[in-house]
């Protein structure tokens, strides 16, 4: 089965993670198309990253059904769903501190597209294409000589999200990548995530900053206790009693109708 037979490019189906007794993620549901852009949101744990860690394989769920292109991958390595076109970042930053941000891009290359029984002395020409486009799509070109250990938290951001796209992944799975970045860093890479929306990217987006996760969404979903208590459209989320009881605040629900009016206005 094929995206294009109907079939979603991932199928979750009555997904639990128990912590102990903590339903971390609690019979969840979701399903994502081909070209779909699905942000999460959510109070401080909600569950957000335990089912990302789930359908990534990082740490199997306790019960429930996740098909990637219509095959089973609920209990598959999280190497191996890389290998099978899913990619992903952390909340907090994971990279190898001695390389340079084009070493690092290289070996998430190299690892997430296939197995490699040794490690890679040489790299193909198609590889290195794809990473110097993944370090263009997020910006780092001028900077990809640079030692990972020596840069600011914005560029080691973007240099794994630059590993998790040379990895040419049919989904991209991001966790807060704003988190902890000025207004004007936020606005850096929100362009930069729009341009891999733009080169039709499919992406799960996490983020507590909320005008980025409208402004990119296309759909959105908000946990709150491991459970869905809100999937639809943006206009749709501010005015849902229970997010804005739970989660976003009066306050904030009204300067997000506003600043969403403004995007939507002619001269705004
Ligand atoms: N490895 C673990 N062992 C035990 N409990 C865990 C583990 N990982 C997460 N939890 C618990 O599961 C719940 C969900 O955590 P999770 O990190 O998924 O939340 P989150 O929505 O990503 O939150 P945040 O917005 O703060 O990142 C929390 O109560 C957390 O303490
Ligand atoms: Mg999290």
């Amino acid at each position: 089965m094929t995206p294009e037979s109907g079939e979603p490019l991932l199928a979750c189906r009555n997904v639990f993670k128990y912590f102990g007794a903590l339903a971390a993620v609690n019979d969840f549901d979701l399903d994502v198309h081909t070209g779909d852009v699905v942000g999460i949101g959510g109070p401080n744990g909600a569950g957000k990253t335990t089912f990302l860690d789930v359908i990534s394989g990082i740490n199997a769920a306790t019960s429930g059904e996740i098909r990637l292109e219509g095959r089973d991958i609920s209990r598959v390595r999280p190497d191996l769903i890389c290998h099978r076109g899913m990619a992903r970042t952390f909340q907090l930053n994971a990279g190898f501190d001695s390389l340079s941000i084009r070493e690092n891009v290289l070996i998430g290359s190299a690892f997430g597209l296939g197995d490699r029984g040794v490690p890679a002395v040489t790299y193909s020409r198609a590889m290195r294409e794809r990473v110097d486009r993944a370090l263009e799509l997020c910006r780092l070109t001028d900077r990809a000589h640079a030692t990972a250990r020596d840069v600011p938290v914005l560029e080691r951001k973007l240099l794994m999200l630059a590993s998790a796209v040379a990895t040419d992944p049919k989904l991209l799975l991001i966790d807060e990548p704003v988190g902890g970045l000025n207004p004007h860093e936020v606005d850096d890479v929100m362009e930069i995530v729009e341009g891999l929306v733009a080169e039709g990217m499919t992406i799960i987006l996490i983020e507590h900053v909320m005008r980025f996760l409208l402004q990119l969404s296309r759909r959105v979903v908000i946990m709150h206790h491991g459970e869905k208590i809100y999937e639809g459209d943006t206009q749709g989320l501010l005015s849902d009693r229970r997010v804005v009881e739970v989660y976003l605040g009066a306050g904030t629900a009204d300067r997000l109708q506003h600043m969403l009016a403004e995007r939507a206005a002619p001269n705004g």
